[in-house]
């Protein structure tokens, strides 16, 4: 039985980490694997629909039926969201953005002198809010990856960035939900909070998808 309910829909999925430089060799980035966004990736693609993927930095495979399409930094993932966001029906920002990059990034190597470095980091812009403010906006869900109050903060990212799901990751636990094969979420919406249990990815991505589709399309 193949659940073919995404068919003739538009998917856009952010995944992986971005990454700022500071110098030609060196940058900031963080503990995002992809195998989460990519686990949604495959998941679309079998429920039929035609996904675009927008991924920084990953340690999983890319679907060769998805558009594919690889960015560094926040600020080009941010531009290549725009670029192609018009016409999809659902917006999935599973990427794992940098919130700052590094005012003046050398183009040279830093040399080390024996005195202290000072990285001044600026605020990227917020992907997800950007979108959600779209005239013709897509239905969007975001990632909430929280460590305290998690319920709390994630409720209140969904008010704030305007998107119709939040899919809260609890990643106190020792990096749980990153670089991991295994996932445990909460699907929030303004009328629902629903546990996922701990499950594979793959299978996290399909009861997340079908939650959304009852929920949200
Ligand atoms: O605010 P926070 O970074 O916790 O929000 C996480 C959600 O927002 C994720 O869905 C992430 O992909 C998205 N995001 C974004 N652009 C940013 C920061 C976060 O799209 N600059």
């Amino acid at each position: 039985f193949i659940n073919t309910k995404l068919t003739g829909k538009k998917v856009l999925i952010t995944l992986g980490a971005t990454i700022e430089a500071i110098d030609p060799v060196r940058f900031i980035s963080n503990h995002s694997s992809g195998k989460m966004g990519m686990a949604l990736v495959n998941a679309c693609i079998e429920m039929g629909a035609s996904v675009t993927c927008i991924y920084g930095n990953i340690t999983t495979i890319l679907n060769p039926k998805s558009n594919n399409i690889p960015i560094i930094s926040a600020q080009q993932m941010h531009t290549k969201v725009m670029d192609n966001i018009t016409g999809q029906d659902i917006f999935i920002a599973c990427a794992a953005v940098s919130d700052f990059f590094v005012k003046n990034a050398k183009n040279q190597k830093i040399k080390k002198d024996g005195k202290n470095l000072i990285l001044e980091l600026l605020p990227n812009k917020d992907i997800l809010a950007d979108v959600c403010k779209l005239k013709e906006k897509p239905i969007c869900i975001g990632f909430a990856a929280e460590t305290q109050n998690t319920l709390k903060k994630a409720k209140k990212k969904l008010k704030n960035k305007g998107c119709d799901a939040i899919i809260l990751n609890d990643v106190s636990n020792a990096y749980f939900g990153f670089n991991v094969d295994e996932n445990e979420v909460v699907f929030l919406s303004q009328n629902l909070n629903k546990k996922i249990a701990k499950k594979s990815k793959k299978k996290v991505a399909k009861k997340i998808l079908e939650i959304f589709i009852k929920e949200c399309l």
